[in-house]
């Protein structure tokens, strides 16, 4: 399955994080294949829903992330925030997308804990849902998350009157 997808990312994506050189772009279809790929090492032994993420730095880096379940359900992680935790940690602060890919054979969407975490820490960056077929959707940040609370609110209230 590995090998499978691989063949179809090249081989500069394979060594994480992902490193594009500045000349080339990382196209919607090959960040979808990254999240797939991803999706690979979930772990998801009480869903079974396997879920993999890849977040594109505004630098061209890609950082994968995929679901983390824990017997004590409620403390899972998302994919989404796996990934976007992993890029802020290592120094990453302006991105460009992120795709999802999931086992659904509609569109995943992401949870509300992952749309507060994306707004607030990535902003209004593409969501690319990728099915089980491969087929891709996308949408806005903000079209998934109006009206969001997010750093800007607590920043206008420190402001002197
Ligand atoms: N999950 C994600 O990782 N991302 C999503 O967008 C939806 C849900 C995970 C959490 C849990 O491990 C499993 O999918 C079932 O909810």
């Amino acid at each position: 399955m590995l090998d499978e997808i691989d063949s179809h990312v090249n081989l500069v994506y394979i060594f994480q994080p992902f490193f594009v050189p500045a000349s080339m772009t990382v196209t919607r279809s090959e960040l979808a294949k990254i999240a797939q790929r991803a999706r690979l090492f979930a772990y998801a032994p009480y869903s079974k829903f396997r879920v993999g993420a890849a977040l594109l730095t505004t630098g061209g880096k890609v950082f994968t992330g995929c679901n983390v379940e824990n017997s004590s359900y409620s403390l899972t992680i998302c994919a989404e925030r796996t990934a976007i935790f992993k890029a802020i940690s290592e120094g990453h602060q302006r991105f460009k997308a992120l795709a999802v890919a999931s086992d659904d054979p509609g569109f995943t969407p992401p949870c509300g804990a992952c749309r507060q975490v994306l707004i607030d820490l990535a902003g209004n960056i593409d969501f690319i849902m990728v099915n089980k077929r491969g087929q891709l959707k996308t949408v806005t940040m903000k079209s998934l998350m109006p009206l969001a609370f997010t750093k800007k609110n607590l920043d206008r209230s420190k402001r002197k009157k």
